[in-house]
């Protein structure tokens, strides 16, 4: 790689007008007045701004992205049951089933889509399992998900989506997380949009809505007992937290337009090349361009390698694959695992993530593009 001139491109990078930070620390001011911190009027407006963005009824804002996948694993009582569960996944999507005392059962993924499959899922059923968590990988919510929300019903299970990766993403027109009984987000600082720290969970289900509420705040019965009814927990989001989330989904349709640009450019740039393949989006979803994967032909011999010289060279960061390793693969997990999930396993040695963030400029995007030429050509 004799690349042109270096430009320090980081991997992902969050967004923040000045306008958002003056209204963020207007809004702390006030409430370090107040005094109210926690489960107050911004957590509120909060929960009601995404239910409009996704078109939910019900919305319960949490301090986490895991502990929003825990919540409903626990209302729908999982323990002592199976839960199939994607192994191409983050590790709190799998460890939110153990916490919640059920047996996550590794499913293998579709190649197009990264994510779970009706037939895939046919091959793990078993007498115990109760329901589903669907992941929509990179942001990418797969053309088979309605597929999957009807093989559900018609084997008696639930459908939780784990959403963490997909603020704005749609399928024909239906927001990711809408598709079965409950969603889940995380808007950890990496994320399309953060709140710092966050999660929030969704629902049309009035009972998850209700019962979410008592388990965010340690089980209790109401927000003002000292009654405990459910075995719940300090899941609460804060009160500057809740700030940060707001000021960000109202930023959403800005964030999503810039990425796109960055990520229609990608497609452009790599839809011919000879050496790998471009993100696959589904004909009729919309993405929010969580992350640009790119899946060279050939598999690295030694891809850490390749990145840290990439860097060097070029300047640009590849940090971060959707996942290095599938969770059937990683070492907590090794009492859930079982049989050869191999298309997962391939995948996730094998890809590489692009740079792509709200204040990349069109310059920075042409050079991780040329930079790549380059590199896979040489
Ligand atoms: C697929 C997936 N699920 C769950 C989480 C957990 O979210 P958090 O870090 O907000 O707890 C993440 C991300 O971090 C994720 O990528």
């Amino acid at each position: 790689m004799s690349n042109q001139n270096k430009m320090n491109i980081p991997p992902v990078k969050a967004y923040f007008p000045e306008e958002d930070r003056k209204w963020v620390t207007t809004k702390i001011d006030e409430m370090l007045q107040s005094g109210m911190l926690t489960l107050s009027t911004l957590g509120k407006e909060f929960e009601k701004e995404v239910c409009q963005l996704t078109g939910a009824q019900y919305a319960v804002a949490v301090n986490s992205g895991t502990s929003a996948i825990e919540i409903p694993l626990r209302i729908l009582d999982v323990a002592g049951k199976d839960v199939l569960v994607p192994t191409n996944t983050f590790f709190a999507t799998g460890a939110a089933v153990v916490h919640a005392g059920g047996n996550p059962v590794f499913v293998d993924m579709n190649p197009e889509t990264f994510a779970i499959s009706p037939e895939n899922l046919g091959k793990k059923l078993t007498p115990k399992t109760v329901g589903v968590v669907l992941v929509h990988i990179a942001g990418l919510v797969s053309y088979q998900t309605p597929e999957i929300a009807d093989w559900c019903k018609k084997k008696g299970l639930w459908l939780l989506e784990d959403a963490a990766h997909a603020h704005g993403s749609t399928y024909k027109g239906k927001h990711a997380g809408t598709f079965g009984i409950a969603g889940t987000f995380s808007f950890y600082p990496t994320k399309v949009i953060t709140s710092g720290e966050g999660g929030v969970i969704i629902t049309n289900d009035k009972k998850i809505f209700e019962e979410a509420q008592l388990y965010r705040d340690q089980g209790k019965t109401s927000f003002l007992t000292n009654t405990h009814g459910k075995m719940g927990y300090n899941w609460r989001l804060s009160e500057p937290h809740a700030a940060i989330g707001l000021v960000q989904l109202r930023r959403l349709k800005e964030i999503l337009a810039k990425r796109a640009k960055i990520g229609s450019f990608y497609n452009e740039e790599l839809k011919n090349v000879s050496f790998g393949k471009p993100l696959s989006i589904p004909q009729e979803g919309f993405t929010n361009y969580y992350k640009y994967i790119f899946t060279p032909d050939k598999p690295f011999t030694d891809r850490a390698a390749f990145k840290k010289s990439f860097k060097e060279k070029t300047g640009v960061s590849l940090t971060g694959e959707v996942y290095e390793l599938p969770l059937h693969k990683q070492p907590v997990f090794q009492k859930w695992t079982g049989g050869n999930l191999a298309v997962a396993e391939d995948l996730c040695a094998k890809h590489i993530c692009l740079p792509i963030f709200p204040s990349m400029t069109m310059d920075e995007a042409k050079h991780v593009i040329a930079s790549l030429k380059e590199a896979f050509h040489g």
